[in-house]
């Protein structure tokens, strides 16, 4: 296994400029959406960054997951900097290693697909599986393992609830077997009681699979639970980083303190947040949200 000094991943100096174009072409203006971020992403580790809305949070994710390209900067996984190479390359090397989960469960599937097609897809996709049948077989395997009976296969988007639906877009991502996951505000639109459910379950599939995750949020309360380490995001600059309970413990910035004083304290007694240790996978029970 490889040591926890090593990164997994490797974000240097990015930096991301939007042009903003006005009514005439003149009127033109150069956004810095993110200015020389580095982190780096452990193997089996969870980094959560936080920071305020348009703070760059997903611009970040999007140029690690190969959905965006940098205007300068570097993403390195596996001793090489992808973020200039060809849709080609990135299919084969990057986005089997790399996937994102994004906020609206609801939009990031095909309305026209079954689930269970929706999965065989990401696999056709990465090559993966001898036949149809296996690919088949696969993906019915990570639904139940997401806590979704076989038999959801065949049924359409429309017909899940919103927290059932992100299970399935954590299996879609989770059933070509990368190494790191993005997960874009992922419980964000979720019932409190649904996103502790998935953050659980989330745990557990990070232990079972040796993932790492990039957990973007704007919610503090539940990154206390999850994180590893905290980056955080300020008008596209990193001004805070380091291991969770330092930053808890001592934010070193006002803007952290800010963040972490809009954080409502948990109550113990009849707290909705993901248990501190993963724990064995529990069977399918039904869904009535
Ligand atoms: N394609 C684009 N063109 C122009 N500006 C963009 C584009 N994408 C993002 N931006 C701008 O870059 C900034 C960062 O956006 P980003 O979506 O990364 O923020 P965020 O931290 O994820 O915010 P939120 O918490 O609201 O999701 C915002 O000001 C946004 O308007
Ligand atoms: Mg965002």
């Amino acid at each position: 296994m490889t040591s926890p000094k090593t990164p997994l991943l490797q974000v240097n100096s990015l930096t991301k400029d939007f042009v903003r174009r006005g009514i005439s072409a003149r009127r033109s203006t150069v956004f810095h959406a993110l200015q020389n971020v580095s982190f780096e992403l452990f193997e089996r580790q969870t980094y959560a960054l936080v920071g305020e809305s348009g703070s760059g949070k997903s611009t970040t994710g999007k140029i690690i997951c190969a959905l965006e390209k940098p205007t300068s900067g570097s993403v390195v996984f596996a001793d090489r900097n992808y973020v200039d190479d060809s849709p080609k390359l990135l299919r084969e090397r990057i986005h089997g290693q790399i996937q994102m989960v994004f906020q609206d469960p609801f939009s990031a599937l095909n309305p026209r697909k079954t689930i269970g097609d929706a999965l065989v897809e990401a696999l056709e996709i990465q090559g993966l599986g001898d036949s149809a049948k296996e690919r088949r077989a696969s993906a019915t395997e990570m639904l139940e393992r997401v806590g979704l009976p076989g038999w959801h296969m065949q049924r359409y988007p429309h017909q899940f609830s919103g927290g059932q639906l992100q299970r399935v877009n954590i299996a879609r991502a989770l059933v070509i077997r990368p190494k790191v996951l993005i997960l874009d505000e992922s419980v964000s639109a979720l019932d409190v009681s649904i996103q502790a459910q998935v953050l659980n379950l989330l745990q557990d599939l990070k232990e079972e699979f040796s993932l790492s995750y990039l957990f973007i949020t704007h919610d503090l309360s539940v990154v206390r639970f999850i994180a590893d380490r905290v980056g955080v995001l300020r008008k596209g600059v990193l001004v805070e980083e380091g291991d969770a309970h330092s930053i808890f413990a001592h934010p070193s910035t006002e803007y952290t303190r800010d963040l972490l004083a809009s954080v409502p304290i948990p109550d113990p007694q009849h707290s909705q947040l993901p248990r501190a240790h993963p724990q064995p996978p529990t069977p399918f029970q039904p869904q009535t949200n």
